[in-house]
């Protein structure tokens, strides 16, 4: 069952889900977005509003672009708006059962050759798509954050995937200018399992006193050529993002490298998750933000 992908439908419009629905907008596809409240949607659409305003701002992108890109998105509270879509990618909160239960009900109203997709970071995709009727046209499409600016996504098989689906969803990726890699069905797939072990370590190593926070950061941004020390992508990522996803990996594969570390439970558990709270290793309260002084005797 081939499946030419026209129209896109996303579930979702938090921060993975808004860009999304904006990449795909963006590459020329109608795009219709679902939300579960009004103000849920009205706020990830205004995300990709302000995304797209800065692109003008900084002439990366035309005031007709972003015109033409937000008439081709269309918001929705209702799962049937996605009914006609080829390509559906769920990219809801990251809760098995919340996503089991959305992805069964979706299911049900599409035609059955469109595919579906799910951004998880960390879920099995297996048992994502042994909810639906519809496993063999049941991947993984991993996105990352900021999707409009990574060039990456991470297609993801399992052993239900009909042959051609992963390959509809790969052209579909390069179609909105990102590369495509692929991988089988593991938790964190290929950049994850590489990445969170990295990110648990500078905060081992922050705690153990190993260097501060602007060091630790430098070191990796200098000395690696990173794009931003690894404390800075902890607070883009979310800490509770991270946290959730070290869990899983750690359940999977009960390895030290993917145990959460004490302090990041504790900054979680008091709400300093990252840029999103306004706090965590880093203030963003003021411009440049500054680093916070915990783990500084007092
Ligand atoms: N519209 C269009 N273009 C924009 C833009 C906008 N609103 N905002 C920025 N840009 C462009 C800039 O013009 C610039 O383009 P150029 O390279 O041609 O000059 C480019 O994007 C970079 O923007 P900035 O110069 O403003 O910012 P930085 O150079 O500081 O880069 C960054 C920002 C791309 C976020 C970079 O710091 C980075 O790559 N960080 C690492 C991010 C990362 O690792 N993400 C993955 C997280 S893990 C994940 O998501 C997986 C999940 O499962 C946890």
């Amino acid at each position: 069952m081939d499946v030419k992908v026209k129209k896109v439908g996303v579930l979702g419009c938090g921060l993975m889900g808004s860009g999304i629905a904006q990449v795909a907008a963006q590459a020329g596809y109608p795009t219709t977005v679902v939300e579960v409240s009004k103000e849920a949607l009205e706020a990830g659409l205004k995300r990709i509003d302000r995304f797209l305003a800065g692109g003008v701002a900084k002439g990366k992108v035309t005031p007709q672009d972003k015109e033409a890109t937000q008439s081709r998105i269309a918001g929705s509270v209702d799962l049937a708006a996605v009914a006609e879509c080829d390509l559906v990618i769920e990219a809801v909160v990251e809760d098995l059962a919340v996503k089991r239960e959305t992805l069964a009900r979706v299911g049900t109203s599409l035609r059955p050759e469109a595919i579906l997709a799910s951004n998880t970071s960390s879920l099995s995709i297996t048992e994502m798509a042994s909810a639906t009727r519809r496993p063999g046209r049941f991947v993984g499409l991993h996105f990352f954050n900021p999707v409009p600016l990574m060039k990456l996504v991470e297609v993801v098989h399992t052993i239900h995937t009909e042959p051609g689906v992963a390959d509809a969803v790969t052209g579909f990726a390069r179609s909105l200018g990102k590369t495509p890699i692929r991988t089988s069905d593991r938790t964190g797939f290929i950049v994850n399992r590489l990445l969170v072990p990295y990110l648990l370590d500078a905060i081992r190593a922050l705690e153990e006193g190993v260097g501060s926070i602007t060091d630790i950061d430098h070191g990796m941004k200098l000395g690696c050529g990173h794009p931003m020390g690894p404390l800075t992508l902890n607070d883009l990522v979310g800490l509770d993002t991270t946290l959730y996803i070290a869990d899983i990996m750690y359940q999977e594969f009960r390895e030290r490298r993917f145990a959460p570390p004490p302090l990041m439970k504790r900054m979680v558990l008091a709400g300093f998750l990252g840029r999103k709270s306004g706090r965590g290793f880093y203030d963003y309260g003021s411009e440049p933000p500054r680093p916070n002084d915990f783990l500084v005797s007092r």
